[in-house]
């Protein structure tokens, strides 16, 4: 295992064919220390991975079909999993399991699954990351949200994205609100009260949390993701707002993961822990 700093991190993508697992390959490919030994996907298995990700040259890795057989035959050290919230767990359990660390960028997992994950590497002496958002500028709008909210107690998000998107919220508008509720408990108190607010079209004023924010899922093709959190106070409104233009935006945060991770340990949620 490749944990001295100078070694070679041996790196797997799961989810290989998708729009991130493409991206991934070819950021594995072209980062100096890492080295993609395994790839795997349902969808255009026994293609060679560099290929199927649109690059010219063959990097003779090919995509496979089976994560188990796979993990058993390429050994990584970190595999990187951008596929759909119903295989999620399954793949980051196997994963583990194999001793290998798990880097999650796929969003939709339950707190039962993240669970299940933190017993998991915490038998295996491994780690894990489940980062809803891997672009440096919306981790820092996470920031800079949690950093506002103790000032404004009326806040609400709004994210935006393509419309091939399977979860709503976003993973990063949850963990968003999460943050933002760590400073400020209870957002709105001087609004209409719930019970009296009458939604003409159900579904109107969004999803609501326990901290009283109202989310709103926007979902249209042409967009990637974006989110925007908008506080409102006296005579005066702020608004945050982060936008990935392109599916590389969250390369080197996927990079910055795998190679971190290696000396980690146990659960970590959030890229910023382990920036
Ligand atoms: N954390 C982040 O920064 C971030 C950024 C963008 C997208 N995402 C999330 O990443 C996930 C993937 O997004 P996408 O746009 O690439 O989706 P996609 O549908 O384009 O790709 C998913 C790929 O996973 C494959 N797949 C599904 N189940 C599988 C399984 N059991 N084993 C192997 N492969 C399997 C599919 O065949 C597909 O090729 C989504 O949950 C999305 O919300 C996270």
């Amino acid at each position: 295992m490749a944990v001295d700093g100078n070694s070679v991190v041996r790196v797997g993508v799961c989810g290989a064919s998708g729009r991130m697992g493409k991206e991934v390959v070819k950021t594995i490919l072209a980062e100096d220390g890492l080295e993609l030994v395994m790839a795997v996907d349902t969808h255009n298995a026994g293609m060679d991975a560099a290929l199927n990700a649109g690059l010219a040259e063959p990097c003779q890795v090919s995509v496979e079909a089976d994560l188990q057989t796979a993990l058993q035959n390429k050994r990584p050290d970190v595999v990187v999993d951008f596929t759909a919230p119903s295989a999620v767990l399954g793949n980051a359990l196997a994963v583990i399991r194999s001793g290998a660390r798990s880097v999650i960028g796929t969003t939709g997992l339950s707190a039962e699954g993240m669970s299940q994950l933190e017993q998991a590497v915490a038998q295996h002496k491994t780690a894990a990351l489940i980062a809803p958002n891997f672009a440096i500028g919306a981790v820092l709008l996470m920031r800079f949200a949690q950093e506002a909210s103790r000032y404004f107690d009326h806040a609400e998000i709004i994210e935006l994205h393509h419309n091939q998107k399977l979860d709503a919220p976003s993973g990063t508008a949850l963990r968003t609100a999460e943050l933002m509720a760590e400073a400020q408990p209870k957002f709105g108190k001087t609004n209409v009260a719930s019970d009296k607010e009458k939604e003409i079209l159900a579904g109107s004023r969004g999803g609501t949390t326990e901290s009283n924010l109202h989310i709103h899922s926007v979902r249209l093709p042409g967009l990637v993701a974006h989110q925007e959190v908008i506080f409102g106070g006296l005579g005066q409104t702020l608004t945050i707002r982060h936008d990935s233009l392109d599916r590389t935006s969250f390369m080197p945060g996927v990079a910055l993961a795998v190679r971190n991770i290696i000396h980690a340990q146990g659960l970590i949620y959030g890229l910023e822990n382990l920036m």
